[in-house]
């Protein structure tokens, strides 16, 4: 197991920023539960259709927070589906949904264990896919050591998909997104004091560190194909989930673009990397 360093405290001020804003999560319209319990299921449609169908096939989902995702592709026909991450709290309440949905631990696990540490904490040696991102893999200092562990965790012939928010989005400033503010080969950790959550900018928040760190495109490729994936796509959407800049335009859909007069970047990616059978 590779050593992944970071400013001191890290790990602990992110699990405790992640625990308190479970709550926080779970009360708010963002991930709006209710409406939650009624579909059963918040995958976004370029994810299925870029997953395909997954009836009857083991899905790992790395970073799950309270399980909406994980669940949702239980409800899509995973005949097994196993959640992670570090959050007790963020566990607890997803293993009392899935009890909520009437689903057995043989159908839906949820497992309170570091990404890093994933290997040795779910209760399988490998599955048909391993699904993660949306805000995932930014909260991770060393993306060699997780795309190792990632790839160990892929059955053969199955794959790992990865959804997330593009790097290059997070060079852009705030406000309008059409200067460039930030370095994107920033290898530094961004340690910020951030109260509040995307869930609700101004809700009152006691643990407020945040360590999180940029990934560049190439390097999330180089680390994947790295550990002996093989990739089989990399789109580059012009969308993404919520308000990331001033300028940025909800559509029917439900995404959030760049308006038609602005020249447009990649806002998310998503990446299909298998393991040979
Ligand atoms: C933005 S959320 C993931 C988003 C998820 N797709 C969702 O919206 O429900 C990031 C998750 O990563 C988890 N996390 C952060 N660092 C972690 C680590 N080192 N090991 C395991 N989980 C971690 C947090 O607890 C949090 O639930």
């Amino acid at each position: 197991m590779r050593e992944q360093t970071g400013p001191d405290g890290w790990r602990e001020a992110n699990r405790a920023r992640w625990d308190e804003r479970v709550a926080l999560h779970t009360a708010s319209d963002y991930y709006d539960q209710d409406e939650f319990r009624r579909t059963r299921d918040v995958i976004r449609d370029f994810e299925a259709a870029e997953v395909g169908d997954v009836t009857g096939r083991s899905l790992l989902h790395l970073q799950c927070h309270f399980g909406q995702d994980t669940l949702s592709w239980a409800y899509r026909g995973a005949a097994r589906v196993v959640g992670l991450d570090f959050s007790e709290p963020a566990i607890e309440t997803a293993r009392d949904l899935a009890a909520e949905f009437g689903y057995g631990p043989e159908r839906a696990a949820f497992v309170a264990a570091d990404v890093y540490d994933a290997a040795e904490a779910v209760p399988d040696a490998a599955y048909d896919i391993v699904y993660t991102g949306i805000g995932a893999v930014n909260w991770l200092p060393d993306l060699v050591g997780w795309a190792e562990t990632v790839a160990s965790l892929v059955a053969p012939g199955g794959f790992l998909y990865l959804a997330e928010f593009h790097p290059l989005a997070d060079v852009l400033d705030d406000k309008t997104g059409s200067q460039v503010a930030h370095d994107y080969f920033r290898t530094e950790a961004w340690d910020e004091e951030a109260p509040g959550s995307y869930t609700d900018f101004e809700a009152r928040t006691v643990h407020n560190r945040s360590v999180e760190w940029q990934h560049s495109l190439g390097d999330v490729v180089s680390a994947v194909v790295g550990a002996g994936l093989r990739v089989e796509f990399l789109h580059e959407h012009d969308m993404t989930l919520f308000q990331r800049f001033g300028v940025l335009r909800r559509g029917e859909d439900g995404y959030y673009r760049f308006p038609d007069d602005r020249p447009r970047v990649p806002l998310m990616y998503s990446l299909k990397a298998s393991k040979p059978a």
